[in-house]
């Protein structure tokens, strides 16, 4: 596996694959892997002849410095688990790389990311539609791999994706859980114990309401009571826990057509996301 920190040496390494012929998929990601991201690595390995994996912490996309100041960074581990996956490339550029000075431009995608992660995180998917912009146009890749753990933002992608004629496949992928539900992620490594032990029922509420909601329960109050839960379960603050329809995250109040319950949560001083379909 190579690794990767300019533009322009991606750009030499994609054309002598396209020259060949190659399949290119790329998995974007903000490193601290683990088995969230390589199931997604697998589904690019199965489905191109060549794979990058890019590792860049966006700083645009987060709302919060601290958040960003948190945010793990373990590239030596992240390299070497990318490295037994056979990745290809492992793309890690540097901020200045990504943003070099003069950088003023910036995609909007609307509609989509408005609500939801998008009205609690002014400028969060400003910065995720604007870096996986960047991410296809330096990759030039065929297909591109991301997780349905983050929904609002796969919709988001494939929109952008559509809107603005970028020939990618965009492929989104099954959440990976630990044994006990809770969706995988970069940010449960700061979850203290008791909150680790409490974070399933994130997990177990959601599949609980999605049950109800296909039994024909009333969606107002069947939310409200899985909010209440939360509460019980440990979660200081619910951001939100809504039915949305799927592609569009427009409200739902049935379940009609193809929906998605949708969930931010606090527990201890970590924020989680989770979504299933209903
Ligand atoms: P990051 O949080 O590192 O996630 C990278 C990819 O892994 C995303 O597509 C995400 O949905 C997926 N992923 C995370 N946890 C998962 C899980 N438990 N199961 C399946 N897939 C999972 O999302 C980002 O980075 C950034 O916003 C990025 C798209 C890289 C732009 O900066």
């Amino acid at each position: 596996m190579q690794i990767l920190r300019t533009v322009a040496e991606l750009r030499t390494r994609v054309r002598g694959w396209k020259a060949d012929g190659r399949q290119v998929g790329v998995v974007p990601t903000m490193g601290a892997l683990h088995e969230g991201h390589l199931s997604l690595v697998r589904a690019a390995k199965r489905g191109c002849d060549r794979v990058i994996v890019t590792v860049f912490v966006n700083p645009t996309q987060f709302n919060n410095p601290e958040d960003l100041a948190k945010y793990p960074r373990t590239e030596a581990a992240d390299a070497a688990l990318l490295a037994e996956e056979g990745v290809d490339v492992l793309f890690a550029p540097g901020p200045d790389e990504v943003y070099p000075a003069g950088f003023a431009s910036q995609v909007i995608v609307n509609g989509v990311s408005a609500p939801l992660e998008g009205e609690r995180r002014p400028g969060h998917f400003e910065g995720v539609a604007t870096v996986v912009t960047k991410l296809f146009g330096m990759t030039q890749a065929d297909r591109a791999y991301f997780g349905q753990k983050d929904w609002q933002q796969l919709q988001v992608v494939k929109r952008l994706v559509a809107d603005l004629n970028i020939s990618v496949e965009v492929v989104g992928c099954e959440t990976i859980r630990e044994p006990d539900g809770l969706a995988m992620s970069s940010r449960n490594v700061r979850l203290d114990p008791l909150s680790r032990a409490q974070a399933p029922a994130l997990h177990r509420i959601l599949q609980k309401t999605a049950q109800a909601l296909r039994g024909g329960a009333e969606v107002a109050p069947v939310l409200a009571q899985a909010v209440a839960d939360l509460r019980l379960a440990g979660f200081s603050d619910v951001d939100y826990l809504e039915l949305r329809t799927a592609a569009m995250l427009e409200p739902a109040t049935s379940v009609a057509q193809p929906a998605r319950l949708l969930v931010a949560a606090t527990i201890g001083d970590v924020r989680l996301i989770d979504n299933i379909p209903v």
